[in-house]
């Protein structure tokens, strides 16, 4: 059976929705930041600090290689996963890929509750979620079969509204 992966930009709440869908429907969940952590022992702002961007993506497209191999997940995705066509690629194979979109607000009041986004720490957070937001919603749409417009409310009504696409 194929795998349901969520994207969307930081602070949408893939992983918190992830891990309800999959509790729903007797899958695993999976998160590929969690497991690139978990796998290197290292966290990723680490991984930004001493490899950079680019050293964050190459590892991101091997742990994605991996996970879309899998049968039966509900994976949840970094918010810049679907920067390269060949993450779009993994991502679309195999999968119900669901966009979880909120405003550029709401991200930033569910970002700012930790500092674990090396993204988020070069600026002024706002200026950048906009500009994360303009690059890569087109994206997002691009690969999505499902497109969920959430404004911040709670995440059991989110995954219950998923669920009733499935
Ligand atoms: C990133 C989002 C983060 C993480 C990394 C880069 C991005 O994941 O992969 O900090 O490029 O938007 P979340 O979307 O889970 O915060």
């Amino acid at each position: 059976m194929s795998n349901l992966v969520l994207i969307g930009p930081m602070g949408a709440g893939k992983s918190t929705i992830g891990r309800l869908l999959a509790k729903a429907l007797s899958r695993s969940f999976k998160d590929s930041d969690q497991e690139i952590e978990q796998r290197s022992g290292v966290d990723i702002p680490w991984i930004f600090e001493k490899e950079g961007e680019q050293g964050f993506r190459a590892r991101e497209t091997a742990m994605l290689a991996e996970l879309c191999t899998q049968d039966h997940l509900v994976l949840a995705t970094g918010g810049g996963a679907i920067l390269s066509a060949q993450n779009r690629d993994l991502l679309q194979t195999n999968s119900l890929v669901i966009y979880l979109c909120i405003p550029v607000a709401e991200q930033l009041k569910r970002t700012a509750q930790n500092r674990s986004r090396p993204l988020l720490n070069q600026g002024n957070p706002e200026q950048i979620l906009r500009e994360l937001m303009a690059v890569r919603d087109p994206l997002y749409r691009e690969i999505a079969d499902l497109i969920i417009e959430t404004d911040g409310g709670a995440p059991q009504q989110t995954a219950q509204e998923i669920l009733l696409y499935l």
